[in-house]
């Protein structure tokens, strides 16, 4: 008998039938959005799942869904998985890295100049019909080419955002992250590491790329705002929760930094109205991902990570991007 797999959330009807060939697919076309208890009963006898970001995989619902395997997100971030649980239980979980480095990093680097040249805002205007004459300073706003740019989170994302503002656009590069790069790589990317402080105080435009964690819940908040010059641009491209939300929305009322760009949002898809208030923020609904290719690989990969933990196809066996291979071969 063919295993039984749930796909969580809709993704490409194409993907979905390939599923149909190796499984028993339930899923969901219309992309309802389930509660945890409809998403614990949806899951009773399937042995995969394929979630994106947004599905919380926790120990009380790998208890509640025993023949669970496999949970296979389509997201590079994880934070919604209990990953220990997960290896407890001898669930297999694979992301999808890699696949979106590129797109995540064209959009972190055009929500950056979005926010320093005020795109939106001066859009707003236009579109409400006050634009009656030429000024001065009409948006006047910051230089993005040749301004320091400062990148918290130094992983692959993070990487080709540097990449981007030395090569492209003549920019200083500093960063900060737990780990130094090596020497080789931080001079291909001429970036210089800083501790978090300097960074905050030295550049001109913030890039947040680091995942979420504990360690990581509010690394930006208040204190850290107060140390950002109020000319510089925050753009958070990373989570909601790295940043303290409340208080962006204060430093940007108070216009204690210049504005801020953000894509990830403290319990989102909820805005804080601190942030919808003030015109000094671009706000975008979680897309950095989101151009149709990417999306595409993005769902390929978790298809093919499924079928690979549930014995199927060309990687059977060997899901290509697990993160917990430890629990391979899997308990029967
Ligand atoms: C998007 O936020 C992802 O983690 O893929």
């Amino acid at each position: 008998m063919k295993p039984r797999v749930l796909v969580a959330r809709a993704v490409f009807p194409d993907i979905v039938e390939r599923l149909r060939s190796h499984f028993v697919v339930h899923d969901n076309p219309g992309d309802d959005a389930w509660s945890q208890p409809e998403l614990i009963a949806r899951l009773q006898g399937h042995a995969g799942v394929l979630v994106a970001g947004t599905e919380r995989i926790d120990a009380a619902l790998l208890a509640a869904c025993p023949t669970l395997r496999a949970v296979c997100s389509m997201a590079v971030g994880y934070n919604n998985i209990d990953l220990p649980a997960c290896t407890a239980a001898g669930v297999l979980v694979s992301n999808a890295p890699d696949v979106l480095t590129e797109t995540t990093a064209d959009f972190g680097f055009a929500l950056m100049m979005a926010t320093a040249r005020r795109i939106t805002e001066s859009e707003h205007f236009l579109r409400a019909g006050r634009w009656t004459h030429w000024s001065y300073d009409l948006f006047a706003g910051a230089d993005v080419h040749g301004a320091t740019l400062g990148v918290l989170g130094m992983g692959r994302i993070g990487q080709a955002i540097a990449r981007r503002g030395a090569l492209g656009f003549g920019m200083p590069v500093l960063y900060h992250n737990r780990s130094r790069l090596d020497a080789a790589i931080e001079q291909q990317l001429g970036a210089s590491w800083v501790g978090k402080d300097q960074l905050l105080q030295r550049a001109d435009h913030l890039v947040i790329v680091v995942p979420y964690s504990p360690a990581s819940h509010h690394l930006v908040g208040a204190a850290e705002l107060a140390l950002m010059k109020p000319t510089a641009t925050l753009t958070n491209i990373a989570r909601g929760g790295v940043v303290d939300d409340a208080a962006l929305a204060v430093a940007l009322r108070e216009r204690r930094i210049a504005a801020a760009g953000l894509d990830v949002f403290e319990g989102e898809p909820a805005v804080h109205p601190g942030l919808l208030g003030v015109p000094n923020v671009v706000l975008t609904p979680h897309i950095a991902s989101a151009s149709l290719p990417t999306r595409r690989a993005m769902a390929e990969l978790a298809a093919r990570n499924l079928m690979a933990v549930l014995g199927q196809g060309a990687d059977a066996g060997r899901p290509p991007t697990a993160l917990n291979p430890e629990v391979l071969p899997l308990r029967a």
